[in-house]
């Protein structure tokens, strides 16, 4: 993993804002999941919004990791060294909102990580999950072509993914919906697409 340092990005701060824009809680101590990089701006306007809010962060680049310790503590994250799967694998906390600002490709190790978060694992009733991932070459990942028959990309990106997580979902009964697709480039110029979904139990 290499540091990362898009954080600057005006359309990542708008990828930001569209999170902040797709939810607002009743209450006023939230639960919520992300990935800070060494940066924590999304963390710092979670916590300016909401002062009782529980944030859990977690960084799997150590560098990166002791680089953002310092924040964390400065607004009160609990910060963890980890891997993102196998954190929210062990972990019993569930959240209103969690984003996985991954920013990597999509792969079918991935869809498979996702599984258990789209089935409800790690959120509350009526959550809020991100997930942002690079828009690219997804016909050239071994595998991915045999599980998926996409048309075209863009229709595999936007369609039939998101299609395939409300199957796992809905085995568990929860309801999976979307609700924005942000696409914009990184300062490096890789497409990004920034899915925001609502998870909603159908158990009652
Ligand atoms: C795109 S950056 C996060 C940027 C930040 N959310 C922001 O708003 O600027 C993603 C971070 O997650 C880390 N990361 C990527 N995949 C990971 C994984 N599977 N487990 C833990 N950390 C991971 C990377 O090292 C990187 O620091």
């Amino acid at each position: 993993m290499s540091t990362y340092n898009n954080q600057e990005s005006k359309l990542k701060d708008k990828a930001r804002y569209k999170i902040h824009n797709s939810f607002k809680f009743d209450h006023d101590s939230p639960s919520i999941f992300s990935m800070p990089a060494n940066n924590f701006y999304f963390e710092k306007q979670c916590r300016d919004r909401y002062p009782n809010a529980r944030i859990d962060t977690v960084e799997g680049d150590y560098n990166v990791y002791k680089q953002g310790r310092k924040i964390a503590k400065t607004i009160n994250a609990n910060h963890k060294y980890n891997n993102v799967f196998t954190h929210l694998a062990k972990s019993k906390e569930k959240y209103d909102l969690i984003w996985l600002d991954l920013c990597g490709n999509l792969t079918p190790s991935l869809i498979t990580n996702l599984i258990p978060i789209v089935q409800g694992r790690n959120t509350k009733d009526n959550a809020l999950i991100a997930i942002t991932l690079a828009g690219r070459r997804e016909n050239k990942i071994p595998r991915l072509k045999e599980f998926y028959e996409f048309e075209s990309l863009k229709e595999f990106r936007e369609i039939q993914f998101i299609d395939n997580l409300k199957s796992f979902a809905k085995m568990n009964k929860v309801s999976l919906k979307y609700k924005k697709l942000f696409q914009y480039q990184s300062d490096n110029g890789m497409p990004m697409n920034l899915y925001i979904l609502t998870l909603k139990n159908l158990k009652k």
